[in-house]
């Protein structure tokens, strides 16, 4: 079975000045097979976004090797690395990415219009393709709203519509419910499990150990080391939990929850969809 991703003694070391070299990343050996969810978590500065950048194409290793379904990317030519990102990894961001004045429809047909090698597929069928994906995120009704019409939960099933919509070979998200509230988060962790379970590959970044739980998969970094990698003993499903959280929000306020679009957020608890908070 090809792996997903197949990293072998991966070092990345930053130089920002002259005699200065921070060891980022000291010779990373990670495999991930297709149909895993995988939690990366470790400490500020122990190399999440480093490798993550790696996994993702953005950026490239100092030494070792990176097969990506089987390709090596670590030699490829710039060309073929922008294809191969384009083409194999979709992106989810902490602060959704989305562009502001473009509906949600149009936002998931943007990746098919850069990656169109295949002339001959028409426009008709791009739309076919963005309507499916935000059916299977819940966005069926939504698809014709600007991202300020929608909340931030929905605005980030959005951003993991746009990132599946090239049926890429792993979803890579960043912080994905960092701007979210808990209500939300756990919606998103419930569609992670959801598409998980539909055989699509997720690698997450999260400080959290309480979303953790919802992967398969835990590996920790310190200091540009893999200092564990173990499966999810305890792991729990963000359906039930949201479930129960709602439940218990609804004794404790007296109010309905149980109609998600009808519920309006307390004005606490509203937040920036740029991710102004920050
Ligand atoms: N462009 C850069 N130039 C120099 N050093 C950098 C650069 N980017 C990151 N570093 C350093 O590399 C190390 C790893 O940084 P990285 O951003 O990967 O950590 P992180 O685990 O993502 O942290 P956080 O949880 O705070 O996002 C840190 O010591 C950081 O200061
Ligand atoms: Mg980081």
């Amino acid at each position: 079975m090809i792996k997903v991703i197949e990293l072998k003694n991966i070092k990345r070391y930053y130089r920002p000045a002259k005699e200065v070299v921070v060891r980022a990343l000291r010779g990373i050996d990670l495999d991930m097979e297709s149909g895993e969810f995988v939690s990366i978590m470790g400490p500020s500065g122990s190399g999440k976004s480093t490798l993550m950048n790696i996994i993702g194409c953005l950026d490239r290793p100092d030494e070792g090797t990176y097969f990506l379904d089987g390709i090596e990317t670590s030699t490829s030519s710039q060309d073929a690395f922008a294809f191969i990102r384009n083409k194999k990894i979709g992106f989810v961001f902490q602060a959704f990415n989305l562009l502001a004045r473009t509906t949600a429809l149009e936002n998931v047909e943007l990746p098919l219009f850069y990656n169109r090698t295949d002339s001959k597929k028409s426009g008709k069928a791009s739309r076919k393709m963005a309507e499916q994906v935000l059916n299977e995120v819940g966005l069926g009704d939504r698809m014709d709203h600007v991202p300020s019409q929608l909340s931030g939960g929905q605005q980030q099933r959005v951003a993991i519509a746009r990132a599946m919509v090239n049926d890429p070979a792993f979803i890579l998200a960043d912080e994905p419910t960092g701007n979210l509230d808990t209500e939300m988060s756990m919606e998103i962790m419930t569609l992670f499990q959801e598409l998980n379970n539909r055989g699509k590959t997720i690698i997450m970044v999260t400080h959290e150990p309480d979303l953790a739980v919802y992967s398969k998969r835990i590996v920790t970094l310190r200091d540009g080391e893999l200092v564990s990698d173990m499966p999810v003993t305890n792991r729990r499903y963000a359906a039930n939990d949201l479930a129960n959280w709602k439940k218990e929000h609804e004794l404790l306020s007296g109010i309905s929850t149980s109609s998600m679009e009808e519920r309006v957020p307390p004005r606490g608890e509203r937040i920036s969809p740029l991710g102004e908070m920050q």
